[in-house]
């Protein structure tokens, strides 16, 4: 009993870095996402073409793989061109990188579906009272779409929590990492790695009670 408990402190001790690295992937995510959903609906046919590249390879290469690009091909390559070489401490950064990038590919589909389920009798209906297009997309698209993403966006943040375990595979002392290492020197892996896994069990379950309350009280708003 005293090593399942002990393997939850040693796992809870990683909770700072997986979350804080979530947080930050997640802004990144948004922002990035925000932008290659609006190449993809934009006008001109070179963006949407980037942009669903930029969406069809993220989402079709394993996110270990682009960890692994990222935080040792990338450096190499940096340091062949330029003879910089980057200290480990750079390591969090690549894992807010490359976790923020993986994830924006995810939200910009969400974000353009969110967009594309509002029915386009509304912006039809909007621009015949003589709204201009950025109007109608300002005060009566983004409005309702907003709605049906925030949902979705919460999901993405509980997703991004378990992903960044993957980070452990390139040093970064996350939840799962610390459970490696005292499994490592203890021989207690049964009890370490459960340890790791209630501690991330205890966030999304947080976190996914959250984003059903948030999404129950935009329901209920909807409808007075
Ligand atoms: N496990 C997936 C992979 O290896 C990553 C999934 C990321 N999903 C997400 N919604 N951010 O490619």
């Amino acid at each position: 009993m005293q090593e399942y408990l002990h393997g939850i402190v040693i796992a809870l001790k990683g909770v700072p870095i997986t979350l804080a690295v979530s947080l930050v992937a997640v802004l990144i995510g948004l922002v990035v996402g925000l932008l290659v959903a609006t190449a993809k609906r934009s006008r001109f046919r070179i963006l949407r073409i980037i942009g669903t590249i930029y969406v069809d390879v993220l989402r079709g290469t394993p996110l270990l793989v682009q960890v692994l690009i990222l935080a040792y091909g990338v450096p190499q390559i940096i340091n062949s061109l330029f003879g910089v070489s980057f200290h480990w401490e750079i390591k969090i950064v690549i894992g807010f990188v490359a976790c923020g990038i993986n994830s924006s590919a995810y939200m910009a589909e969400i974000i353009r579906s969110g967009l594309q389920a509002i029915d386009v009798g509304q912006s039809e209906a909007a621009r015949s009272l003589g709204l201009s297009s950025r109007q109608t997309m300002r005060y009566i698209i983004v409005p309702q779409a907003f709605r049906i993403i925030v949902p979705a966006l919460g999901n993405e943040f509980i997703t991004l929590i378990k992903e960044t375990s993957i980070l452990s595979m390139v040093g970064i002392v996350e939840v799962t990492r610390q459970g490696q290492l005292w499994a490592s020197q203890s021989f207690l892996f049964f009890q370490a790695y459960i340890g790791v896994a209630i501690v991330y069990l205890a966030m999304t379950l947080t976190l996914s009670r959250l984003v059903n309350y948030i999404e129950r009280r935009m329901a209920r708003s909807d409808r007075s």
